[in-house]
């Protein structure tokens, strides 16, 4: 009706799809996840609290979600593992179901999803409290199924989330792990200066993001020059494996071009030979300790004539493009394990004005939905 239009305008203040304005939210809703809950050098999450001690003794985190909030997992999985000293594992909900796979009463269950609905990562919570293991829910719907059926979690507090690509959620739910892997290692004496500087790097976010925001007419300057292509390929390891996964995931469902995220460590042994002069290759090489790694994945790529869109920590485009013949993303620098919040907000851009460019629904992409509540 022309009513639900105009609440549908209203709701989207100045911006033209509701995918564009969660994007430029992000400073606000990465302010409102951390909000009252870093308090005296320390975090605080309120809903957890009685849990920590069973967590801490867990022999096992397991995430299990589904698309962009499994994608979130993986970005916590390193810095969870190094806060914890607990190996992690990660589970896509429907595998874990069609495996069978094995879950203890000594594992922690933690389950990331937007909605709090989705019917395989419901289905698999019914599976992990069948087997005993103590249910964490990570969610930004208040009241939701999972929020419910847990037996603890955390609220992501990023605000409502319209379109159906997800990307303030995801923003926000890394930050949410943060939170988790500072307050179950809180009791770690030897990690307590990282600990300290993660929590500083955790209040500079909101600032770095609106500066990473500033990327926004050069990615659509970019989206032109891709918008022919067939596909998109983007290399990431370590912190930023999950930032390649996110931003492919991005640009296959609402550009609905092909776009696969890989292992950079992986690219010799198949997708090198992909590699000629039309295919554009992302690859991220923020600094952290695999940035000597990424420098030699990008010569790899150079010497076979490789197409090179390269991410890279502000200062450092000739460190990645000596000859300055690669198209260079720099972005602002934070805490390594907490790059990718950073990271992932150029290809959303860039995600955003391909699909725009490419005259395509960037808030209902043909064939998905928001919340996926049937198997
Ligand atoms: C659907 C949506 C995705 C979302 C996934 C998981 O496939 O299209 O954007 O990432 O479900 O949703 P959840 O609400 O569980 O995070």
């Amino acid at each position: 009706s022309v009513l639900e239009m105009e609440v549908e305008q209203i709701k989207k203040g100045s911006y033209d799809h509701f995918m564009q304005k969660e994007i430029h939210e992000q400073p606000h809703s990465l302010t409102t996840t951390m909000r009252g809950r870093l308090k005296d050098g320390g975090v605080l999450l309120g809903g957890l609290k009685e849990h920590l001690k069973t967590i801490r003794r867990s022999r096992r985190v397991v995430f299990i979600g589904c698309g962009t909030s499994y994608n979130a997992a993986l970005a916590a999985r390193t810095f969870v593992e190094e806060l914890t000293g607990i190996p992690v594992t990660m589970e896509v909900a429907s595998d874990l179901l069609d495996r069978q796979g094995p879950i203890y009463r000594e594992d922690t269950a933690v389950f990331v999803s937007q909605s709090g609905e989705t019917a395989d990562t419901l289905l698999a919570l019914d599976y992990a409290l069948e087997n005993g293991a103590l249910c964490v829910g990570i969610t930004n719907t208040v009241g939701s199924t999972l929020s419910r059926r847990t037996h603890c979690g955390i609220h992501i507090n990023a605000g409502c989330e319209i379109g159906v690509a997800s990307t303030k959620a995801y923003t926000s739910q890394i930050v949410v792990m943060a939170m988790l892997a500072l307050a179950i290692g809180s009791d770690q004496i030897s990690t307590q200066p990282r600990r300290e500087a993660i929590i500083s790097g955790l209040s500079s976010l909101p600032g770095h993001a609106s500066e990473v925001l500033k990327l926004d007419s050069e990615m659509k300057e970019l989206a032109s020059s891709l918008i022919d292509s067939e596909s998109l390929l983007v290399f990431g390891r370590g912190y930023n494996y999950a930032t390649a996964l996110e931003g492919a995931l991005k640009v296959k469902e609402v550009a609905l071009m092909h776009s696969e995220g890989m292992f950079a460590g992986e690219m010799k042994h198949g997708p090198l030979a992909l590699v000629d002069e039309n295919l554009p290759i992302i690859v991220i090489a923020t600094r952290d300790a695999c940035f000597s790694k990424q420098q030699s994945v990008i010569q790899q790529l150079l010497s076979r004539k490789g197409r090179l869109i390269i991410m890279c920590s502000k200062g450092d485009a000739s460190a990645v493009s000596p000859n300055g013949s690669c198209r260079v993303i720099e972005v602002p620098q934070v805490a390594d394990c907490l790059q990718p919040v950073i990271n992932i907000i150029p290809l959303q851009l860039l995600a955003y004005h391909l699909t725009v460019l490419r005259g395509f629904d960037v808030d209902q992409p043909r064939n998905l939905a928001k919340s996926v509540t049937t198997q």
